[in-house]
């Protein structure tokens, strides 16, 4: 949560995690992460790439995913999406796949430059139309009450300052009965003491 931090601890790190995503959308997510990313890290974490086995390469190397939102539950065919963080647009395109021509897709992420890479991947499927991008951020989404069947997010709560808050965004935007499929990293420790309280932490 974001109480112990200070309005100055607060804009660093959103300064922080906005010029690294702003590189990673320009120079791809090789060599950025202290995880495998990529068409590796989506092998790795079991994703269905049959399904996507035309994508050009560009794309799954775009991918820089923590996990695997779709390990969590199925996605269905007709079902209306958002992913949020989207990126480079990874996994909003699986979804796109999985709810069909009858579904829709829409990709949200904080920076900009990640939904302009977002719409250049899009662009290399031409047979996708259900998709949309746009920027916004978790703690307050650009969406009405009740819009989506399924929401799908992954490697972006973790860098979410209030992360109560933008829970609550995500359940008012679910529809009743609908599902999160959320990946992520959490702490099982406490931190050691030279790296407490860094707040380059948030963004490494
Ligand atoms: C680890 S990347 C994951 C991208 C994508 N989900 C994927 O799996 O490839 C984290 C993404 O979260 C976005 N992000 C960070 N803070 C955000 C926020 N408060 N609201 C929306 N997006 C955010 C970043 O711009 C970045 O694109």
């Amino acid at each position: 949560m974001s109480s112990d931090l200070t309005e100055k601890e607060m804009a660093l790190i959103r300064q922080g995690i906005k010029e690294k995503y702003v590189r990673v959308a320009q120079t791809g997510s090789g060599g950025c992460f202290q995880y495998p990313t990529g068409a590796e890290g989506m092998r790795l974490q079991g994703y269905p790439l049959d399904l996507v086995k035309d994508f050009p390469k560009t794309i799954l190397d775009s991918f820089c995913g923590v996990g695997n939102p779709f390990s969590l539950g199925p996605i269905r065919e007709g079902e209306v999406v958002l992913d949020i963080g989207c990126g480079a647009g990874v996994d909003t395109l699986m979804a796109a796949r999985m709810v069909g021509p009858k579904g829709r897709v829409v990709g949200l992420d904080v920076t900009e430059e990640m939904i302009q890479r977002a719409g250049a991947n899009l662009s290399l499927v031409p047979s996708l139309n259900n998709v949309s991008f746009q920027v916004g951020e978790t703690e307050s989404l650009p969406f009405p009450d009740k819009e989506f069947d399924v929401i799908i997010s992954n490697g972006v709560f973790n860098l979410t300052l209030n992360k109560a808050k933008a829970l609550k965004e995500t359940y008012r935007v679910l529809k009743p009965g609908g599902r999160l499929l959320l990946a992520d990293m959490v702490l099982v420790a406490e931190l050691p003491q030279e790296r407490a309280g860094n707040v380059e932490n948030w963004y490494q």
